[in-house]
C-alpha cells in the first residue's frame, strides 16, 4: 500500500515512500498469557484474531482469558504482593523500574512498528511520541518508588494489594505504561487487561519485564474482550481497579465495584474545547488545531474536538486550517511520511460515520480536503464541520475521530459558557497572547487539563484526569501515587 496525497489539485507533487522496516519486529502466529512471569495457555482454550486496521490482515492469534484465567492471574498477583514484590524496599522496586524503561527504549523501534501494524496509527507518532512516553512513564516511577515518604502521604505509605487495570486502544503501550508504572512504583502487584484490537504491544511488554527478572505474578498480562475486563474488575481478590475507555462502560465498572471496598479511578471520554482568541498567532494556533484534533486519527479522550473561534478571526482561522489539512497525508501508517494513519476498527469506522451523517443531517456544513482512501483497511478522511450549533450531536458526543466541530464566540464570557457546555470535563485549549487571559480561563473552564498555546502536551510529572463525565481520579505526577497508595 501507498501514502495517498490529499494535495490540492494543481499542486501535485509526490514524496518517495518511504516506509519503516517490518522486518524489525517478530509477530507470533499465536500469543498466549502472561500469569505468574510466563506464557501460560488460556484455560478456556479459547483465541481470538487481531488484525492489522489498515490492510484488514490477521496480525495474530491472541488468548482469550475466561473465568479461570483471571483467577489465576489475580491469585498470582495476590501471591507476589503477599511474598515477593509486595515486600520488597522502594530502592529494589526502582531498579526493576529503570530496567523495564531502559528496555523499552532499546527496544524502541520494535515497539514502535508493532504498535503502528496493530493499532493503525503512523510511525511517526508511535516512534516519537508513545514509546518515549511510555519509557518516560516507568522512568518517572522508578524515581518515586524510593522516595514515597517524602510525597506527603505520611512517612511509609503503605500500597493497596492487587490493581485490576483495564486499557483502551488508543495509546495501547502508553496506556499500560500509565497504569503499570505507578502501580510497581507503589508497591502494588496487577493484572492488566489491553483492549482486543491491540493486544500485541503489551505482550511484546509482558516479555520485556520477564526479561527484567520482576519476581513472577508482580505483572500479569491477560489478554481478551470486555467479557474479561468486566471479570477482572469485578473479581473479589482485587483491590484497586484502574480504567480507561468509553464513559459507557466505566459508568458500568462504578456500578460494579460499588460497595465492593476496591479503590476506584477512571479516566473516561471528552469533548474539549479548544478556544482561539482574536490575538492568538493564528499560524501556530491551526497547527495547534491540527494536532488536537487529528493526532491519532482522533482517537484521543482528551483531543481538541470543538473549535471555539472568536468570531472577528473565525473566517481566517478557518481558511488557514483548510489550506493546512490538504498538506496532510493519509495512508500506510508505517510510512514515515504519514500524517493520517487508519482508523483503529470497523465498529469504531460505522461510529464515525454515523456521528458524521448526523451532523449532516442536522445542518452543519461538512467539509474535507481532497483525499483518496486506500482500497482496503478502515479509513475516515480529516473533516471539519462549520455552522455547529451547540445542540448538534457532533458538539456533544464523542466522536473519537478525525472530525472537527467548528463553533464562534464573541467574548470570553461566552467562550467559558460554551466551553463548558459539555457533560464532560478532561481537557481545554486556549490560544492568546495574553498571560492575564489564559489565566483567567484556566480559573473558569471545567476540565482536569488546560493547555495555553499548545495543546495534546503531556508528561508523566503532570497530572492528567478529569471530571464529571470524564471520570475522577489523577494519572501521572505526585497525584498519580495517591491512586495506588493506602494514604
Ligand atoms: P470500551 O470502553 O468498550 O473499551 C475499553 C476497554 O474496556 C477494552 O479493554 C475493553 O475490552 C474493556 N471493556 C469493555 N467492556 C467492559 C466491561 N463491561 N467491564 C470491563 N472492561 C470492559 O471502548 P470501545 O468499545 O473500544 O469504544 C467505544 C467508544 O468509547 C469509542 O468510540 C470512544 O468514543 C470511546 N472510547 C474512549 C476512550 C478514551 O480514552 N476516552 C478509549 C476507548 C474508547
Ligand atoms: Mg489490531
Amino acid at each position: 500500500m501507498t501514502s495517498v496525497s490529499t494535495t490540492t489539485p494543481g499542486t501535485d507533487w509526490e514524496y518517495a515512500p518511504s516506509p519503516e522496516s517490518r522486518e524489525i519486529v517478530t509477530i507470533q502466529r499465536e500469543y498466549n498469557l502472561f500469569i505468574g512471569g510466563e506464557f501460560v495457555p488460556p484455560a478456556s482454550g479459547e483465541h481470538f484474531t487481531t488484525l492489522n486496521p489498515a490492510t484488514e490482515e490477521p496480525l495474530a492469534s491472541v488468548a482469550q482469558a475466561g473465568p479461570a484465567d483471571v483467577d489465576r492471574a489475580v491469585a498470582s498477583a495476590r501471591k507476589a504482593s503477599e511474598a515477593s514484590w509486595g515486600r520488597l524496599p522502594g530502592r529494589e522496586r526502582a531498579k526493576y523500574l529503570y530496567r523495564i524503561a531502559r528496555a523499552i527504549q532499546e527496544r524502541a523501534r520494535e515497539f514502535a512498528v508493532l504498535e503502528s501494524l496493530d493499532n493503525g496509527k503512523p510511525i511517526k507518532e508511535s516512534r516519537d511520541v508513545d514509546v518515549p512516553l511510555a519509557a518516560a512513564h516507568f522512568f518517572y516511577h522508578a524515581g518515586w518508588a524510593d522516595k514515597l515518604g517524602y510525597a506527603g502521604f505520611g512517612p511509609d505509605p503503605r500500597p493497596l494489594g492487587v490493581a485490576g487495570q483495564v486499557i483502551p486502544w488508543n495509546f495501547p503501550l502508553l496506556m499500560a505504561a500509565w497504569k503499570l508504572a505507578p502501580a510497581l512504583a507503589t508497591g502494588n502487584t496487577c493484572v492488566l487487561k489491553p483492549a482486543e484490537t491491540t493486544p500485541l504491544t503489551a505482550l511484546l511488554l509482558a516479555g520485556v519485564i520477564a526479561e527484567a527478572g520482576l519476581p513472577p505474578g508482580a505483572v500479569n498480562i491477560i489478554t481478551g474482550d470486555g467479557s474479561t475486563g468486566a471479570g477482572l474488575v469485578g473479581h473479589p481478590g482485587v483491590d484497586k481497579v484502574a480504567f480507561t475507555g468509553s464513559t459507557e462502560v466505566g459508568k458500568e465498572i462504578q456500578a460494579a465495584v460499588a460497595g465492593t471496598g476496591k479503590r476506584l479511578t477512571l479516566e473516561l471520554g471528552g469533548k474539549a474545547a479548544n478556544v482561539v482568541f482574536d490575538d492568538a498567532p493564528i499560524d501556530q494556533a491551526v497547527e495547534g488545531i491540527v494536532n488536537g484534533i487529528f493526532f491519532n486519527q482522533g482517537h484521543v479522550c482528551c483531543a481538541g474536538s470543538r473549535l471555539l473561534l472568536q468570531e472577528s478571526v473565525a473566517d481566517a482561522v478557518l481558511d488557514r486550517l483548510k489550506r493546512r489539512l490538504a498538506t496532510l497525508r493519509l495512508g500506510d501508517p508505517l510510512d514515515k511520511n504519514t500524517d493520517i494513519g487508519a482508523i483503529n476498527s470497523r465498529p469504531q469506522l460505522d461510529k464515525i460515520e454515523g456521528l458524521v451523517a448526523a451532523g449532516e443531517a442536522e445542518g452543519a456544513q461538512r467539509w474535507s480536503p481532497p483525499c483518496q482512501l486506500p482500497a482496503r483497511g478502515y479509513w475516515f478522511p480529516p473533516t471539519v464541520f462549520s455552522g455547529v450549533s451547540q445542540s448538534h450531536k457532533i458538539a456533544r458526543e464523542e466522536i473519537f475521530g478525525p472530525v472537527l466541530s467548528v463553533l464562534t464566540f464573541r467574548t470570553p464570557e461566552e467562550a467559558v459558557a460554551k466551553a463548558n457546555n459539555t457533560p464532560y470535563g478532561l481537557s481545554a485549549g486556549v490560544w492568546t497572547e495574553k498571560g492575564s487571559r489564559i489565566l483567567w480561563m484556566a480559573q473558569r473552564l471545567r476540565a482536569g487539563v488546560v493547555w495555553a498555546n499548545t495543546y495534546n502536551r503531556f508528561d508523566p510529572a503532570s497530572p492528567f484526569g478529569g471530571y464529571t463525565e470524564s471520570g475522577f481520579g489523577r494519572e501521572g505526577g505526585r497525584a498519580g501515587l495517591a491512586a495506588y497508595l493506602d494514604a
